[in-house]
């Protein structure tokens, strides 16, 4: 045993349902080390991290160390009361409250809330850490990425020696992820010891010491950064060689299927017009707060804009929410999934074929048969894992809920596919299938917009780029003409 490690596990092993997850794992993690945890979607990531947080027990048999300790009953409690800190995929933090409250909960004792003491305190950490905030602001009010801060912002108030970090980054933009590898640095230079688990490795080589590789529930390899590079990392995490090439459309596009003129919905966009064709990929890309993701839910009927047009082959296109869009051929996969998509408590297989439950009733009743079969084909050819359709869909790890969203919409036989972070928290292997399975739809007449932050993935698949900035499109550019810090000099800076 590494003496000094501030946590350790020796043979932690989790089974759900007769199905090992996680087998024998020995993890250490030292002071001041910034721990990347690698694996594909359902490798047992999140499942090891609520193991050390005693949110789940582990199996009979493993062992948990903090400072040298042997811990037999992890809880919730004594993994707080210890100084761990875990920032969920999911941000687990209260909405209704203020900034200040939420990072200052449970922290004093007063008998009376005293108010100048805990904005004053959310104050300071927030200072320390470079971010402005209004503190008294309702955690509700505020972006995905705002509340990772928060939540990052909590740990340090109450002094944490172990912080865990599972994605924190899927939903931040990117001066917000600079802010967070300075954050990052200072705690390490504390000897705060991080776990940060990412399916973008160029964080992963921004940030770690060390790298921890997990597959299907087993460690494969534990080393210092140093000793891997992009293709190695890949491949252990895989198992096989994965091949990357970039997905244009090849052939000519058809007639314009879709467009939009003089959009307007004050504040968030203005005087938004273009069009796309039937088969081509249009990518919509900007910082976060471009407006890029309002505009999508204008479109689909979410919001009404003030003034503007939309016109889907040639007619007037008029949606009044939701459902009428999707009837209308015009569907959206949309970036909060956790708020805006699943629909919890229910089987994979129901998130799957739910907005298509109409193409399988037989004579007015859900045939279970038709619907299993439709699951089972997307679980098939994206890899939903795993590969039980009658899961509830929360079992299923953050990956695998997002492949089964995009499974939903393609399913939906949509004429106009709007798709807002479609690979946010995907690994590698299954991005590669889902730009694949984008492309297919594209082909088959689909008009595609993508919306992402990535620019490696707008390039490996628009046709087209339009580039957003506060609420217009700034600049559109054909792929075969742009590079990467052209988009960045003409739009997305500045
Ligand atoms: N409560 C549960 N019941 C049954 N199975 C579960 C439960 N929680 C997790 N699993 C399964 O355990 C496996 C590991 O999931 P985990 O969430 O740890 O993966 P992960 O590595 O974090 O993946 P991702 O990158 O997609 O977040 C998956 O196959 C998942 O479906
Ligand atoms: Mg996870």
């Amino acid at each position: 045993m590494q003496s000094n490690a501030v946590l350790e596990t020796k043979k932690i092993s989790k089974t759900y349902s007769g199905i090992r997850v996680l087998h024998d794992i020995d993890f250490s993690l030292m002071p001041g080390e910034v721990h990347a945890l690698v694996g594909e979607n359902g490798a047992g990531k999140s499942t090891l991290i609520k193991i050390i947080a005693g949110v789940e027990a582990p199996d009979d048999g493993g062992e948990l160390y903090f400072q040298g300790k042997r811990i037999p009953h992890m809880t919730a409690a004594k993994s707080i009361h210890l100084g761990i800190s875990v920032i969920y995929q999911d941000v687990s933090l209260f909405p209704n409250l203020s900034i200040a409250e939420n990072i200052c909960k449970g922290l004093y004792h007063d008998a009376f809330v005293n108010w100048k003491k805990i904005n004053g305190k959310a104050k300071e950490i927030l200072d320390e850490m470079g971010v402005q905030m209004d503190v008294q602001q309702k955690l509700r009010e505020i972006s995905i990425g705002k509340r990772q801060l928060v939540a990052i912002a909590r740990a340090i108030t109450f002094e944490s020696k172990v912080i865990v970090m599972d994605e924190p980054t899927a939903a931040l933009s990117s001066s917000e992820v600079e802010m967070l590898y300075n954050i990052i640095r200072t705690l390490r230079g504390k000897g705060v010891a991080i776990v940060y688990i990412s399916h973008k490795l160029d964080e992963i080589f921004t940030v770690a010491d060390r790298i921890t590789v997990l597959r299907d529930g087993e460690r494969i390899e534990t080393a210092p950064v140093s000793e891997f590079d992009q293709t190695k990392l890949i491949n252990m995490m895989v198992g096989r060689e994965l091949r990357f090439v970039p997905m244009h459309n090849h052939g000519d596009t058809g007639e314009v299927l879709f467009e939009v003129r003089g959009l307007t919905q004050e504040p968030a966009f203005r005087d938004i017009s273009f069009a796309c064709r039937r088969g081509e990929i249009v990518g919509l890309t900007g910082l976060v707060g471009a407006g890029r993701s309002e505009l999508a839910q204008a479109i689909f009927g979410l919001t009404h804009p003030q003034s503007g047009e939309m016109l889907l082959q040639g007619a007037p296109l008029k949606v009044k929410d939701a459902n009428d869009a999707i009837r209308k051929g015009v569907c959206y996969l949309p970036e909060d999934r956790r708020s805006q998509g699943l629909f919890q408590g229910h089987s994979m297989t129901r998130n799957i074929t739910a907005v298509t439950l109409g193409k399988q009733l037989k004579r007015g009743l859900i045939n279970a048969g038709l619907e299993l079969k439709t699951a089972e084909k997307y679980i098939r050819e994206i890899s939903i894992r795993p590969n039980l359709p009658h899961i509830n869909v929360e079992s299923l790890s953050g990956g695998n809920q997002q492949k089964a969203l995009i499974a939903r919409w393609l399913n939906a036989d949509p004429k106009l596919l709007i798709v807002d972070e479609p690979t946010s928290g995907v690994d590698v292997g299954a991005k590669l299938e889902i730009h694949k399975l984008l492309r297919s739809l594209a082909e088959q007449g689909v008009c595609v917009i993508l919306i992402s932050s990535d620019l490696s993935e707008v390039f490996a698949l628009s046709d087209r780029i339009l580039v957003m900035r506060q609420g217009r499109i700034v600049n559109e550019v054909a792929v075969g003409e742009a590079t990467q810090e052209g988009i960045l000099q003409k739009g997305l800076l500045g």
